[in-house]
């Protein structure tokens, strides 16, 4: 990995509020890396879509652009807002590619820039791929002061991970959010869309057990 991507990756490890802003940073990074490739292949096939490795050999992403593509033609023959264009993509790959947002900036003229500016904006959504099972504790005032803290370690424990990480079999990711809107419920989380309720640690850990039981099966 390159020194600058190194470097940005601990830092956001150690200030999560800055998250954002550091993705920024690496997706600059990523795209630069992408045209530095450009320029030594003469080839922008390679940079589409076929693979991307950066000059010290770490794989940036590669995915396959056919569903961005399908999204882009519907979208542009509705005239859809880049926010809409964003939602499906996401729903598509669970996450935002960053070769799906290079493609969606070169389809819809919009400049890379505010691409990726909107992507990181909005914390709907997600600049890195997500476990099959999203998990989502609630950190707003009523949660608070109802114990989430206590339920944040349980799940920590339970899970093995660190708030924003993913599991080594790859089925959960833990992020922590702001108030989801069932204040009376508190503590709570949400499990994709389902959500859960005046949680306790014993209940969190059950709660995962019987997902991992019924994914084992
Ligand atoms: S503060 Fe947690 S749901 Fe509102």
């Amino acid at each position: 990995m390159c020194n600058l991507q190194h470097f940005l990756h601990i830092t956001v490890k150690t200030f999560p509020r800055m998250r954002h802003f550091i993705d920024y940073l690496l997706t600059k990074c990523y795209t630069m890396i992408g045209y530095m490739q450009l320029s030594d292949n003469s080839n922008h096939d390679y940079y589409r879509g076929k693979e991307m490795t950066c000059k010290c050999n770490s794989t940036i992403e590669t995915v396959d652009l056919s569903s961005v593509n399908e999204i882009l033609d519907n979208h542009l023959s509705e005239n859809s807002n880049l926010i809409t264009i964003l939602q499906d993509v996401q729903e598509s790959y669970g996450y935002l590619p960053r070769m799906a947002l290079s493609r969606v900036s070169e389809v819809t003229g919009v400049k890379e820039a505010k691409v990726y500016g909107v992507a990181t904006f909005y914390s709907q959504f997600r600049m890195a791929p997500v476990g099959k099972y999203l998990i989502m504790l609630c950190q707003g005032t009523a949660c608070h002061v109802n114990g989430s803290g206590a339920i944040e370690l349980a799940l920590k424990e339970v899970l093995g991970v660190q708030e924003g990480e993913t599991t080594s079999d790859g089925l959960f990711t833990y992020i922590n959010v702001a108030c989801l809107g069932c204040c009376s419920l508190a503590p709570v989380m949400m499990i994709n869309d389902q959500t859960h309720a005046k949680l306790t640690r014993d209940k969190v850990s059950s709660i995962i057990k019987k997902i991992r039981q019924e994914e084992a099966q």
